[in-house]
């Protein structure tokens, strides 16, 4: 069982075989998220929803994201650790970025940092890159710009729009992202991009031909106690523990029967 890195999703997505990601925020749901498969840990800002209760993701600290990296990457043996820069601690400038993906890699073990937005982020993106920081991108819905998009709106519907999301996709790798999340977005936009980008695409509510599949951890255990996105599943559902319910993900995304059409836009 060797540790998934950034090169394995790449030979992953050039073999076909689908990458199973789930959100993680502490070190015994890391633990049992690495033993059921999941080949990617993201310590999303969505703790900010689903950990502090947040209305948003806005709130979220750079402090809290290392503390949550730090708890996670305790429990993984396996699993590549993502880690999500917040909101302002990289959109200013590359030089703050740096600083902040500095402190997710060394005081929280982060092995790739993610960050949101496409076309204006690329030089960020690049520099990150240049000096030795795999980036994870995030394009479509992206909930750190929820004030500027309006709410959570499903984005790329229109022509103009789904150019923009490619356009933001293409950037990012011409970048050097090394994987890139595709939120929220038309099922028929993100099958295409899939197949255009070299680099994975990670799906959420994204229909089901990106190179692999995310959501959010206290959504598809059914613990967040708000009305769950239609792209999600309550997977603990008639399964009668959390292992069973994380490993009936990573089995149905690696076999392409999570999500269906009825999870997509
Ligand atoms: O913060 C998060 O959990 C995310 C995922 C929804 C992709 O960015």
């Amino acid at each position: 069982m060797s540790a998934v890195t950034i090169s394995t999703l790449a030979r992953m997505k050039r073999e076909g075989e689908k990458i199973a990601v789930l959100t993680v925020y502490d070190y015994s749901f890391a633990a049992a998220v690495d033993a059921a498969g999941v080949d990617v840990a993201l310590v999303g800002d969505s703790l900010g929803n689903v950990v502090q209760g947040q209305a948003s993701t806005l709130p979220v600290s750079l402090d809290d994201m290392v503390y949550h990296c730090r708890c996670v990457s305790r429990g993984l043996d396996r699993a590549l650790l993502v880690g999500d820069l917040p909101f302002m601690t990289y959109q200013v400038n590359a030089e703050t970025a740096m600083r902040s993906a500095g402190r997710l890699m060394q005081e929280g073990g982060a092995q790739v940092v993610k960050l949101e937005g496409g076309v204006v982020m690329a030089d960020t993106v690049r520099f990150l890159v240049e000096r030795g920081v795999p980036v994870c991108g995030h394009v479509g819905l992206t909930p750190q710009s929820v004030n500027q998009l309006g709410g959570y709106r499903v984005q790329g519907r229109d022509e103009a729009s789904a150019a923009r999301v490619r356009e933001d996709a293409l950037a990012l790798q011409q970048a050097g992202a090394s994987l890139i999340v595709l939120e929220a977005v038309p099922a028929s936009l993100a099958a295409s991009l899939s197949e255009e980008l070299t680099i994975p695409t990670i799906g959420i509510g994204a229909g089901p031909d990106c190179d692999g599949q995310v959501l959010v951890l206290y959504d598809m255990l059914g613990l967040y106690p708000h009305p769950s996105p239609k792209f999600c599943t309550d997977f603990l559902a008639g399964k009668g523990s959390v292992a069973a319910a994380l490993k009936a993900y990573v089995d149905e995304v690696k076999a392409g029967a999570f999500p269906t059409a009825e999870h997509s836009y």
